[in-house]
């Protein structure tokens, strides 16, 4: 069944977990199997350059055994072009990457990168790899986004959710009418929006509720989470409220 509103669950943090002791445990491939079990409609992963949560093998473990289609984040780098390349998954979504970031700060610089991006995706492309770009709700990078004929783009929500979490509400609501404004134009040149960062219970009602939005991406709030009331209450509770804002 396809819905309107697509959840992709992130478990890079499973994997963080598992690589604060060196051994096997806790297994993304198995966190993986039970977020679809539980109402994910898509896993994703981000391989990082320095792996520092996901590795190769379990890119392998999860193309081997899920059923929802991956969403592989890599950065637009020849060694994750090829990865993904020898992997095809369903989707690609090419983000900024930087070493010394503790998580994906910003977005991908595609107006000032346009010729390379664009050969860069081409490949993955004819691959039949869908690729998103994920970028900040900026007109001029939307637009560049479509120029190189990337069918998706993923806004970014980090600084929407951050002003949220530090009680700064106008530029909160700043945050949100520019997400609003970026979904419209880019549904209107005619691209698929995605959404996600840091997006919790609190802070996923308004953007679930953009009508141009097909997919939310959330990771790191739900695996903290699961740690209190387990990973299927989680996702089952992101799920309603998703549905419960798109009504
Ligand atoms: N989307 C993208 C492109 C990301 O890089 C991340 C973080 O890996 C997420 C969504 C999920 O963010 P969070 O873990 O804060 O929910």
């Amino acid at each position: 069944m396809t819905r309107d509103l697509r959840l992709g669950v992130n478990i890079d943090h499973v994997a963080t977990l598992r690589n604060a002791r060196g051994g096997a445990l806790p297994d993304p491939v198995r966190a993986a199997l039970l977020a679809e079990a539980a109402g994910a409609d898509g896993i994703t992963a981000h391989l990082r350059e320095d792996r520092r949560h996901i590795r190769d093998e379990d890119i392998a473990g999860l193309m081997a055994a899920i059923k929802t289609p991956l969403n592989f984040e890599m950065a637009a780098t020849a060694e994750m072009q090829k990865i993904a390349l020898s992997h095809r998954p369903h989707a690609a979504c090419i983000v900024p990457e930087r070493r010394e970031e503790r998580t994906t700060e910003g977005g991908l610089d595609v107006a000032g990168d346009e010729a390379r991006l664009a050969e860069f995706i081409a490949p993955l492309r004819d691959a039949g790899i869908r690729v998103s770009m994920f970028i900040a709700a900026d007109p001029q990078q939307i637009a560049a986004a479509a120029r190189i004929g990337a069918p998706v783009i993923e806004l970014h929500t980090g600084a929407y959710c951050d002003y949220h979490a530090e009680g700064e509400m106008e530029a909160h609501k700043a945050e949100l009418s520019r997400l609003i404004a970026g979904a419209k134009q880019a549904a209107d040149l005619g691209l698929e929006v995605h959404m996600g960062h840091g997006l919790n219970y609190e802070t996923v009602t308004p953007i679930a509720a953009i009508k141009e939005v097909r997919e939310l991406n959330i990771g790191h709030f739900l695996i903290g989470e699961a740690v209190f009331t387990g990973l299927s209450a989680a996702i089952g509770e992101m799920r309603r409220l998703m549905e419960e804002a798109r009504a």
